[in-house]
């Protein structure tokens, strides 16, 4: 039964602009999104899967300053640097926004305008930090000076990095500026706005007692920040930078907020929807095409949206930015998207201890696609996805993950079927013979596989999914051994053709289902298989059959190939972040 037509937006989190990402960021939002859309469109939905780069905020501004670039020449590098990575590992976006888009600063303004207008923003004077050489409002991470608890004398406005002691910048001795190093620093007043979210505590609460269905870690985070956290208090939303979305706009219900921008969690999750808009835009589409996704009063409604992304930013997608959405849609007539289910993820640490971006401990999504192809990372990231606990990587495992279940048990599946058949019977699927009860039975647990793998993946899943498809593939390789058509064809070779054919539908099946996880392989697969159907095994009796006796294959290449422990101990050595 053909399963009905749905509709699914599906958003990973944006990465930040600045350097290029570890495989622990890569584990808890892109990747396993990039799976579900993928399954979700081979399950024949329509799917729009989007992601972007979020590129505003401080560690922007000063990433590029540390690169000797204008900040927006570094961003447009550093978005086509990880656009080429996405690529690389098979991330099948429908569009990879920018957050500094035009899209997105017109929508952050009129998200920002509407909640304005609804009296959700108020104007709060701070006293800040202001040089007078640089003539700007300094961030409390652009003032330096000596730490008065260990007397290191770089210490950060917001933290000594020598003691960690966290600081406020006034605690600083000798204070100068990190951008000039001027000491001419004065505290001046100056207006920030602010998003009244207290205000929309209750129905921000109610809205979350409501997903019942949602993931414990999701909804228990969501929970501690809302009832004992201070997470709903009201939200200061801009900043004194230069690098973002101007606070001041034409139509802005407030003055005075030159030179200020959007705080970058205000503006980031608004990229979701810019991005779908920029889809449109790079489509050469209209805006009813990207608002059917998003706006319930012009199609949306029928939208299930689902959002990727790791532990930590929990708070911003189940708080901050339905307080954007719940607090514009007051406005009425526009009805934005509320997000359906979130799928969050712990973290991956690097063989006993933590990834490092700052001391190059750890595989980064580059060095990765250096050594391997990008489904043996996939596969090990996926079936050791961190869900239900925090998650290691090791060589060790790494190794052995790749060695059993891709080269030992699916590879060898595939490679011993297709050489057996070429040697015998040649490259066509080989006609006669019937089915007799191992294969009756085959078919039957294949089936009940398939069934739990789909229940797994409707889930999100990750892990389970994952053991499911490798338990799909031990099924055919368990059948081939104990089958034996190399045996059987000494005195009955009809019966071996049989048993040959439906191994080679199996070949495809593999394909289909393996898809999500490793779509290079599963390429391979199929192409060998020389079909070009990708059809879900919606009826398995039926799609073991799809490869009909006389259809001709050509044998694939070796799927995967093992790693060698001297590899293993190598790059354990070089990734381990100790430079030498
Ligand atoms: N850039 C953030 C991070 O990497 C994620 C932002 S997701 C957003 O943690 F959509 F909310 F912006
Ligand atoms: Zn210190």
């Amino acid at each position: 039964m053909v399963p009905e037509r749905k509709r699914h937006l599906i958003t990973s989190a944006i990465p930040y602009i600045n350097g290029i990402k570890h495989l622990g960021n890569l584990v808890g939002s892109q990747l396993p999104a990039d799976l579900y859309a993928r399954y979700l469109r081979a399950r024949g939905h329509e799917v729009m899967f989007i992601c972007a780069t979020d590129e505003h905020g401080t560690p922007a501004e000063l990433a590029a300053a540390k690169a000797g670039k204008p900040v927006a020449e570094y961003c447009a590098e550093m978005h086509a640097v990880q656009t080429e990575l996405a690529r690389g590992f098979r991330l099948s976006f429908d569009h990879f926004g920018r957050s500094s888009s035009a899209r997105n600063h017109a929508l952050t303004q009129y998200f920002a305008r509407t909640l304005g207008e609804q009296g959700l923003i108020s104007e709060v004077a701070e006293s800040q930090v202001f040089s007078v050489d640089d003539n700007r409002f300094l961030p409390d991470r652009y003032i330096e000076g000596t730490c008065p608890n260990c007397g290191y004398e770089r210490a950060r406005g917001d933290q000594c990095e020598n003691c960690t002691k966290q600081l406020d910048p006034t605690d600083l001795i000798n204070p100068r500026s990190a951008i000039s190093g001027s000491t001419r620093l004065e505290v001046r007043e100056t207006r920030h706005l602010y998003l009244r979210q207290r205000s929309l505590k209750p129905e921000i609460a109610a809205w979350i007692d409501s997903k019942t269905d949602w993931p414990v870690l999701t909804t228990s985070i969501a929970r501690k920040w809302l009832n004992d956290g201070d997470g709903l208090q009201d939200r200061g939303i801009t900043r004194d930078l230069a690098w973002g979305v101007p606070a001041q706009f034409e139509g802005a219900p407030w003055q005075g907020m030159e030179g200020k921008v959007f705080y970058v969690w205000f503006d980031a999750p608004i990229e979701y929807i810019s991005a779908t808009a920029e889809w449109a835009d790079a489509t050469g589409q209209d805006d009813a095409a990207w608002q059917r996704w998003w706006r319930v009063d012009k199609g949306a409604g029928d939208v299930t949206y689902t959002e990727f992304m790791g532990k930590d930013n929990v708070p911003f997608h189940t708080l901050s930015f339905p307080a954007t959405i719940i607090g514009a849609n007051r406005a009425g007539g526009a009805e934005w998207k509320l997000v359906d289910y979130i799928k969050s993820f712990n973290y991956l640490n690097y063989d006993g201890g933590q990834f490092s971006t700052s001391q190059g401990r750890g595989v980064f999504m580059d060095q990765a696609l250096s050594i391997l192809p990008a489904d043996y990372w996939r596969w090990w990231l996926l079936s050791h996805a961190p869900e239900s606990a925090d998650s290691e990587f090791t060589w060790e495992n790494f190794q052995q993950s790749v060695n059993k279940d891709l080269a030992d048990v699916l590879g060898n599946f595939v490679s011993r079927i297709t050489k057996f058949c070429r040697g015998k019977f040649g490259e066509a699927v080989p006609a006669g013979g019937e089915y007799g009860p191992q294969e009756i039975a085959l078919i039957a647990a294949v089936a009940e596989g398939v069934a739990a793998y789909q229940g797994a993946m409707d889930a999100m899943s990750v892990r389970r999914a994952a053991q499911d498809l490798r338990a799909l593939w031990v099924l055919g390789n368990e059948y081939l051994q104990s089958a034996a058509p190399w045996t059987v064809f000494k005195t009955d070779p009809t019966r071996a053709a049989a048993q040959t054919r439906l191994s080679l539908n199996l070949v495809r099946l593999y394909a289909v289902l393996s898809e999500p996880f490793i779509p290079d392989a599963a390429a391979s697969m199929l192409a060998g298989m020389q079909t070009t159907n990708r059809d879900w095994p919606e009826d398995v009796p039926a799609a073991l059959a799809a490869l009909a006796p006389g259809h001709a294959f050509t044998t694939p290449e070796v799927l995967f190939r093992k790693i060698t422990d001297e590899e293993r101990e190598d790059w354990q050595k070089r990734f381990s972040g100790i430079r030498s």
